[in-house]
């Protein structure tokens, strides 16, 4: 038997007031944690560090089958409530039948709410939002680990897409728009395929963002001084990063560096490319405005294969895009993206690992 129980919010309340009473700060976050990995280890030790004790509201049996469905939770409340309470970063563990936080927020009054980092303030439930604004508590939103998630590590365990399941490798160095068109062709089960890693030259990047949030393993590349091309040793990292990741196809989606070796060798044959125009023509950089510039009635898209010669691998699939009077590059582009979104999941649905 357990001989740990759960506080009562009445109880956090009393430690509330306690820390507060000595300038101190409780810092309150909520969650299923119904298998608890790294990530959340990483995560809740985070949250800690924003004050100077913790405590971390579960959800009830009920309330996770109401939020995830009926297979959930994995671990029962009293022995999550265990485990929880044993973590160094966690005070004080309470658990509640609400889908939402907000009667709890009402009663503990913490001074400060953490969230994971797949929400911002805007996306918060409105409800939780506006109880934590009338409690005075700041809010702060951690960055989520990357590759470590709840459903990667079921997925992991029941084997589900083991084996048979296309591991994807993505490069990209912008916006990400073709890289969020996979992802959402990935969620709704068009394309049976994983992202086991996405790597780009732009620390910044939307692209990385997106990978960020999705929760899947992002890796920065520095590539060196010349903006076109990497440096061999950034060549090699790339390719490392792939292995690691035990990709099997690796998909260039805007990236604006030259791909070399060791990775055209290592994965020949098995990387694709797409590019905003209708290839053979206007091969390399400025494809739409280049069409433009050549009088052209029409453009597209090509998904190629990737070989040493720039964008001159076999072609996969094309699309058709036409030029329209009064078309600037960027508009241009804006339609073209519009066909690589479709056409891009298309090739990978049907690639045979
Ligand atoms: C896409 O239009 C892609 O075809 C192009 O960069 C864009 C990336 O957009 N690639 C090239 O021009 C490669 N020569 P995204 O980051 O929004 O997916």
């Amino acid at each position: 038997m357990s001989d740990y129980s759960a506080m009562t919010p009445e109880e956090v309340r009393t430690l509330r007031d306690q820390l507060d009473a000595q300038g101190k700060k409780l810092v309150f976050t909520n969650g299923c944690f119904d298998l608890l990995h790294a990530g959340h280890v990483r995560y809740l030790n985070e949250a800690r560090e924003l004050g100077d004790a913790m405590v971390v509201a579960l959800n009830s049996d009920a309330s996770v089958r109401e939020l995830k469905g009926p297979s959930r939770p994995i671990n029962h409340e009293q022995d999550r409530a265990e485990v929880m309470a044993a973590l160094r970063a966690v005070d004080a563990v309470v658990i509640f039948g609400d889908k939402r936080a907000t009667s709890l927020i009402e009663t503990i009054r913490p001074h400060i709410y953490a969230k994971g980092g797949d929400y911002t303030v805007d996306s918060l439930n409105p409800e939780e939002r506006a109880a934590l604004e009338s409690v005075g508590a700041a809010v702060r939103i951690l960055p989520l680990v990357p590759g470590r998630s709840t459903t990667q590590t079921l997925q992991r365990m029941t084997g589900e897409g083991a084996g048979d399941q296309l591991r994807i490798g993505v490069l990209g160095s912008g916006e990400g728009s073709n890289f969020r068109a996979i992802l959402d062709a990935i969620s709704s089960g068009a394309l049976k395929a994983e992202i086991s890693v996405a790597i780009s030259d732009q620390a910044d990047s939307r692209f990385l963002q997106i990978a960020r949030e999705a929760g899947i393993s992002a890796q920065h590349v520095d590539g060196g001084e010349n903006p076109r091309r990497f440096s061999d040793a950034a060549q090699k990292e790339i390719a490392e990063h792939l292995q690691r990741a035990r990709v099997d196809l690796v998909v260039l989606i805007g990236f604006m560096r030259i791909l070399k070796e060791p990775t055209l060798t290592i994965y020949q044959d098995r990387i694709v490319n797409v590019h905003p125009s209708l290839l053979p023509k206007f091969k390399g950089a400025n494809a739409p405005q280049l069409a433009i510039e050549a009088g052209e009635s029409e453009t597209g898209c090509t998904v190629h294969l990737v070989t040493a010669e720039i964008d001159a691998g076999r072609i996969l699939a094309q699309a058709r895009v036409p030029i329209q009077s009064g078309d600037t590059p960027d508009s241009l582009h804006a339609r073209i993206k519009k066909e690589e979104h479709k056409l891009l999941p298309q090739v990978l649905a049907e690639w045979k690992k």
